[in-house]
């Protein structure tokens, strides 16, 4: 019962702790995902960075060497004559009998390419759909390239795989016939404006993506230990809420069990059970202290009861009768207890001592709370019909009936059983004394109900 109550009561608590840490996987991942998504996309950017400065600067040195119509070289065995240039001038000799060869400038490019280009995964490349060297002849892609080109498009680019699972971004641009270029190019029928060819480059993926992956690495480890943290945030305040909240439930918990204490309290000094209970305890009592009236209560309360079934009350009323009976005397607990047990006859003030108890009972029974009138049967149990009783000097009908009742009980009772100031005076004498007052001082129902019992052989208990 407890452990399903504070079930209920947590789980808004964890529900929401386990939202939050969702949001906060969701958004870190999300993050995460987009920035590895960017990173992935560096090596190609980089890559393309690379292939247009490549190409830029082939064009520039080109065009620095186009502008001569191609430079003058010492040949060498490494670096000969160049067997596709056709011009008359191309082997010459200085007045100091030396010998230079023209190189073009696609020689040129072809050479730097071939020898200082390529050990760091980037290469160039010249080539053209017409060719003067065969060996500058373009591969696939270079082709659908060029074709590309003499349609107008101004590069085009491409990412290879390469048989090894690396993969090489691919860059071309078309190279334009210029003025100069016709000197050499003009038998191939070019006219200024021409796409001739292009410069094709190569640049290996493999050392970009290498750090693109220690960059998406630290990436996740990075990611990896905030999400961690917020998590640990996340569930720490989720224990120190669950702390608040049994901290919270322990005191109304104790609130409950102090309110229940005093609730229990207040409703056992009213229950039925325990007002009987009270009303024997505090009828013992009064007997304990006053040993010659010891038993007097209890047998009135059971002549009352039965003169009421007599008269045919409701059971439950019968019973309000009892118990008001055994506690009828209460008052007495006020009357000092040399008064009480005296033997012998009483002074006026001892007799306007006794005279108090009906008051006195009244003011002690009605802070109990019970369906009878309990308190009013034993304030009025000394009234007498004629108004000759006291402590009111109420009349005939003014004195409620369980009062009236008790009232013949009382007087058989008291008369036939001995008192501390006389001998008891026998039940002969209690029921004349009863008959002679009925209808002046005694309800006359309730002697008539009382006579009628003692002929069929009642008996005190
Ligand atoms: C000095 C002569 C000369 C000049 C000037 C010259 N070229 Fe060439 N070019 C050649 C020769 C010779 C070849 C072929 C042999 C080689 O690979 O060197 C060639 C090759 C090329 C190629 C490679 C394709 C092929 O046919 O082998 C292209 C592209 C090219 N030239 C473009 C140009 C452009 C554009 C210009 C002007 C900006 C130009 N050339 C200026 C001599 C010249
Ligand atoms: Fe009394």
């Amino acid at each position: 019962m407890q452990a399903s109550k504070q079930h209920i009561k947590i789980s808004p608590i964890k529900s929401n702790s386990i939202l939050l840490s969702i949001l906060w996987t969701v958004l870190l991942g999300a993050l995460l995902f987009f920035n590895v998504h960017e990173t992935q996309k560096t090596p190609l950017q980089h890559a393309e960075i690379q292939a247009k400065s490549l190409i830029s600067s082939a064009i520039s040195f080109r065009s620095w060497a186009t502008h001569f119509g191609g430079v003058y070289v010492r040949p060498s065995e490494k670096y000969p004559a160049n067997p596709y240039l056709k011009l008359p001038e191309r082997d010459i000799t200085t007045t100091k009998d030396e010998k230079l060869t023209l190189i073009n400038p696609a020689y040129m490019m072809r050479q730097v390419f071939q020898d200082f280009y390529g050990k760091d995964g980037i290469n160039g490349h010249m080539t053209s759909l017409k060719l003067l060297n065969p060996n500058n002849k373009p591969d696939t892609w270079e082709r659908k390239s060029l074709i590309a080109f003499e349609r107008g498009s101004k590069y085009e680019s491409t990412v290879e795989q390469t048989p090894d699972g690396g993969k090489i971004f691919r860059y071309m641009q078309p190279l334009y016939i210029e003025e100069k270029c016709l000197k050499c190019h003009a038998e191939q029928n070019y006219k200024v404006g021409d796409v001739r060819g292009g410069i094709s480059t190569f640049i290996d993926l493999r050392k970009g993506e290498e750090i693109a992956a220690g960059t998406i690495k630290s990436l996740v480890w990075t990611y990896g230990l905030v999400w961690l943290i917020g998590l640990m945030g996340i569930f720490i305040s989720f224990r120190r809420s669950i702390m608040l909240e049994a901290e919270r439930e322990q005191k109304i918990n104790l609130l409950k069990v102090s309110e229940n204490l005093a609730q229990e309290f207040i409703s056992g000094m009213s229950a039925l059970s325990n007002l009987e209970e009270t009303l024997n305890a505090i009828s013992t009592m009064l007997e304990k202290r006053d040993p010659y009236t010891a038993g007097h209560q209890r047998r009135v309360a059971d002549l009352a009861e039965k003169i009421a079934l007599k008269l045919a009350l409701p059971r439950e009323k019968a019973h309000g009768i009892y118990l008001a009976s055994i506690v009828h005397d209460i008052g007495k607990i006020q009357v000092p207890a040399e008064v009480l047990n005296k033997p012998g006859k009483l002074t006026d003030l001892e007799f306007s001592l006794i005279k108090l108890h009906p008051q006195t009972g009244y003011d002690i029974l009605k802070a109990i709370s019970s369906p009878w009138p309990i308190p009013e049967a034993v304030l009025q149990h000394h009234e007498r019909l004629d108004g000759t009783g006291y402590p009111q000097g109420l009349k005939g009908e003014q004195i409620i009936i369980e009062a009236r009742i008790i009232a013949v009980a009382d007087v058989v009772e008291a008369m036939s059983s001995h008192r501390p100031y006389r001998p008891g005076l026998g039940l002969e004498a209690a029921l004349a004394e009863i008959s002679k007052v009925r209808g002046t001082q005694l309800d006359s129902n309730a002697v008539d109900a009382c006579l009628e019992l003692f002929k069929e052989g009642y008996q005190f208990p």
